[in-house]
């Protein structure tokens, strides 16, 4: 089951006479809801992100998932990075089993677990092979089998599909979603692209700059899979384009201070 995660009015400063990377960001995660984080570059993503893992602390305001305050990571919230990071001399079933192994897992059980992971990310003739002669797309499945394994209620992505190719970054973007809501996890990914983060997710949430705020939201009620051709996919995007576009005007930016959680945008 997923956790509901809590952003209770974080803000941020990595040196304390700078200015605030984040500001006064309140929010609420339901349990098995999926959240895309988007905004420019620099905005404040990785480090909201990096606070919901537990890998960073903010210096106002908490993070709290299942009403627990977050001061460290966790198997039970795991992240995947833009790059898999596994281990190059493992082969890909050690490197999914990691997580498992670190949690004292008996063999049996282990191996099962993992067996099983690996045929569904779709890697069953590959296990034994060392992660070096895997391709990126490969890799990333190797990532998202060990996050999987620990059973998190938490799935933490920082554009994990953007070095891959158009069609492996395609399939996961389908495939992720239906793992997490299958399990019931609670997803938060950030990202750039604002068809990735319709097609994988629930509510998007729109990041301003300088200080990093969250200034607008867009509920995405489509059914799944979401097809990017369609009609209701496309006003989406149109309306996500806007709401982003505001946030340079500095509309966006009056709208969070009058309001620490500004309104949702309905979806069309
Ligand atoms: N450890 C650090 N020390 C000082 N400043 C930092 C540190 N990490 C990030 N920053 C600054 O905080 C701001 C937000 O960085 P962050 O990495 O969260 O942005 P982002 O939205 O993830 O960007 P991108 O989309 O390029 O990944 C940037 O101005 C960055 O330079
Ligand atoms: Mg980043």
């Amino acid at each position: 089951m997923g956790a509901r995660i809590s952003l209770d009015y974080i803000s941020h400063k990595f040196h304390s006479s700078g200015p605030y990377t984040l500001k006064n960001i309140e929010d609420s995660i339901e349990p098995g809801e999926l959240v895309a984080l988007i905004g420019r570059s620099g905005c404040g993503k990785s480090t909201l992100l990096h606070m919901l893992a537990g890998l960073l602390q903010p210096s106002e305001g908490c993070v709290r998932i299942n009403s627990r305050q977050v001061t460290k990571p966790s198997a039970k919230w795991n992240m995947m990075f833009q790059k898999a990071s596994l281990y190059p001399w493992m082969s890909v079933k050690e490197n999914a089993a990691l997580g498992l192994l670190f949690a004292g897992t008996p063999k049996a059980e282990m191996n099962a677990k993992v067996d099983s992971l690996l045929d569904m990310v779709g890697l069953h003739d590959k296990k034994d092979v060392n992660v070096q002669s895997l391709s990126g797309g490969q890799q990333q499945r190797v990532a998202l089998a060990r996050s999987l394994a620990t059973e998190p209620e938490v799935l933490l992505l920082d554009e994990p599909f953007s070095a891959l190719d158009a069609f492996t970054r395609t399939a996961l973007q389908e495939e992720v979603p239906a793992i997490c809501r299958e399990r019931g996890i609670t997803m938060v990914i950030v990202t750039h692209d604002i068809d990735e983060a319709i097609t994988m997710a629930d509510r998007v949430m729109i990041m301003s700059q300088n200080p990093g705020q969250i200034v607008s939201e867009l509920k995405v009620g489509l059914p799944w899979p979401r097809r990017h051709m369609d009609a209701d996919f496309q006003s989406l995007r149109d309306e996500l384009m806007r709401s982003f576009k505001g946030t340079d005007s500095g509309l966006a930016g009056k709208q969070a201070s009058s309001s620490p959680k500004s309104p949702a945008i309905s979806a069309a």
